[in-house]
């Protein structure tokens, strides 16, 4: 479902110029028709890969002022430790581009993972509810773009292959407690928040990933679908990113 493409790089600086671009067309694009654009990072090597949109010509041709930044999964640490996706992507990111403080909707971490979770959905509740965030037909939050990773197991957010919470419906926002990678506490979106996006950027560089992806985007299908094999976008666009090295082990190569 959806539609899917695929780009490939042979340098990180030319995947890096790529994405910019990419960005920089969808800001421009929704900006003209809503007057605002909701994007959602993930945490991981993603935030490196976002590096050319805080240079020039995108500092300052994208207009910052209409941004509304999300997290698609953040770790339940205080937002100054080493952990955190909100520093990360701080500190390589949202420092170096003029985004409202105001408009930078991060995970509450001064609450348990429950808490957080719940605090975040209601914050996105109400973005909704102001039409900041646009509803998608099923009732989810649909997201302009997401600016995700994907993990060497093939998680994507913190929805683990094999998990529970891959099965979860009935909130946008929910918690792990018991997270394979580290930190084992984190808050997430939950899939069918992930699917209801307009768009979709899959950010994937290095060897480690490259069995992952020769068997999500290969042409045999298996039944044990891992996280990033259940992204089927209701009305969107997947758009995989992807370096020589991941892509290694793809039968018929690009
Ligand atoms: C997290 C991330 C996670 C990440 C992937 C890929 O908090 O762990 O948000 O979902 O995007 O694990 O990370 P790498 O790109 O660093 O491999």
């Amino acid at each position: 479902k959806g539609k899917q493409g695929l780009m490939v790089f042979d340098t990180e600086e030319e995947l890096s110029a790529s994405l910019a671009k990419y960005t920089a067309e969808l800001s421009e694009k929704f900006i003209r028709e809503r007057g605002a654009f909701t994007v959602v990072v993930s945490g991981g090597s993603l935030i490196k890969s976002l590096r050319k949109l805080t240079e020039s010509p995108y500092l300052e041709t994208i207009d910052w002022a209409k941004w509304h930044t999300f997290w698609v999964d953040e770790r339940v640490v205080p937002k100054d430790h080493e952990d955190s996706n909100y520093k990360l992507a701080f500190d390589g990111f949202l420092s170096k581009v003029p985004i409202p403080p105001d408009q930078v909707c991060a995970i509450n971490d001064a609450l348990s993972a429950p808490g957080a979770a719940e605090d975040y959905e209601t914050a996105l509740k109400h973005l909704v509810n102001i039409g900041v965030v646009v509803k998608s037909a099923s009732g989810y939050p649909r997201f302009d773009l997401m600016l995700l990773g994907m993990g060497p197991d093939g998680h994507i957010a913190s929805l683990f292959p094999n998990h529970p919470l891959l099965n979860v419906t009935d909130k946008w926002v929910t918690f792990i407690k018991d997270s394979p990678k580290p930190p084992p506490e984190r808050i997430t979106f939950t899939l069918p928040v992930i699917n209801s996006s307009s768009y979709v950027a899959m950010v994937v560089a290095g060897a480690g990933k490259a069995g992952v992806v020769g068997k999500a985007l290969g042409n045999e299908k298996t039944a044990d679908l891992l996280p990033v094999e259940m992204i089927s976008l209701e009305d969107g666009e997947l758009t995989w990113f992807a370096d020589n090295a991941a892509v290694s082990m793809l039968p018929d190569k690009p």
